[in-house]
């Protein structure tokens, strides 16, 4: 009985604090789980030019000019230590496209490419797009779209031709009869310094001839040769678009029995040789083209190699150079 009233007391207590909300004190919420940062993901290593691998097919050897601009991006990528996988295509453009499709299997970062002529670079440089392969264009021009490729960094060869043509309308006031030494045919340089010269030459000076010396001194000379026997008599001046070729005329035009200034001549490049002529009174304006492009090919082929965006078009500041100066700057002239 006493046990059945224990039993009563303690139900009727545990039905009050029931009532009273003193049960159990609910399960508290699960807390949120603690927040994981979301994982970030790795973040590229950006290049250095030690990682860094360049293609430069370079398109020949056939100037003075050349063998410069190839020591400028040989030099200069040996001083920065990025890989440079340099090929000769001897003038032709076949061979250029060949070794530019090499690179692209072989994986290189960026390819800079001298073209020998403007056209016919389509496929290769859609290739090198599709590849994921940015192509900087140096020195000379080409005709294809734009968007096949990153850059242009180079000369503005119609401007050269513009000053040419503004230094043989000086030589010849009174006017007179011209012959035309052009360079590679099909090329941005013989092309632009054809037009430009073109744009600027005085009414009163005829063009009487222009061939193509391949910008050569050993297919310069013939040239002029022929031009001598051709119109003996006749030539006040000559536009020659290098120095190369220039050196080469003026072995013709001395085997011809003529004298420095018989025959007024401007010359392009600026290099050592194109001095000498100056020096020695045969070429009496010499229009600057820089080859020393390494270290600005370098520079972008780097930044496009990490993606940055880059100038679409830099274009080299370049003088003219005159014999009364010649003798002073030879000494300093890097090429
Ligand atoms: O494209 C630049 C031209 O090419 C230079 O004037 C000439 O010397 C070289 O061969």
């Amino acid at each position: 009985m006493k046990f059945l009233k224990v039993l009563c007391l303690l139900v009727g207590l545990a039905m009050i604090l029931a009532v009273m909300g003193c049960g159990a004190a609910p399960a508290a919420p699960a807390a949120p789980a603690e927040e994981k940062p979301a994982a970030e993901a790795p973040a590229k290593a950006k290049k250095e030019y030690k990682d860094l691998t360049v293609c430069y097919p370079q398109l020949g050897a056939e100037s003075d000019w050349r063998t410069a601009n190839s020591a400028s991006l040989k030099e200069t990528a040996e001083k920065l230590g990025v890989k440079l996988v340099f090929s000769d295509a001897q003038q032709k453009q076949e061979n250029q496209i060949s070794a530019m499709r090499a690179c692209i299997q072989q994986g290189v970062d960026v390819v800079a490419l001298p073209p020998v002529v403007e056209d016919g670079w389509d496929a290769v440089l859609t290739e090198a797009k599709d590849a994921g392969i940015p192509v900087i264009i140096v020195d000379r021009s080409v005709s294809a779209d734009k968007s096949l490729y990153a850059a242009h960094i180079g000369s503005d060869m119609v401007l050269e031709g513009k000053k040419s043509g503004e230094e043989m309308n000086k030589l010849l006031p009174e006017g007179g009869k011209i012959i035309e030494l052009s360079g590679t045919t099909g090329s941005g340089a013989a092309v632009g310094r054809a037009k430009g010269f073109r744009e600027t030459l005085a009414k009163n000076i005829e063009i009487l001839d222009s061939q193509t010396g391949n910008f050569t001194t050993a297919e310069g000379k013939p040239v002029m040769e022929a031009f001598l026997k051709k119109y003996a008599g006749e030539i006040d001046g000559a536009f020659i678009h290098n120095d190369n070729m220039a050196i080469g005329a003026v072995e013709a035009i001395k085997a011809a029995g003529l004298k420095p200034g018989d025959i007024k001549i401007v010359s392009v490049d600026g290099t050592r040789g194109g001095f000498q002529l100056m020096i020695d009174g045969w070429v009496q304006a010499d229009v600057e083209c820089n080859p020393l492009l390494g270290p600005q090919v370098l520079e972008m082929a780097l930044k496009l190699a990490n993606g940055e965006a880059v100038e679409p078009e830099t274009l080299t500041n370049e003088t003219v150079y005159f014999p009364d100066k010649a003798a002073e700057l030879l000494p300093s002239r890097q090429y």
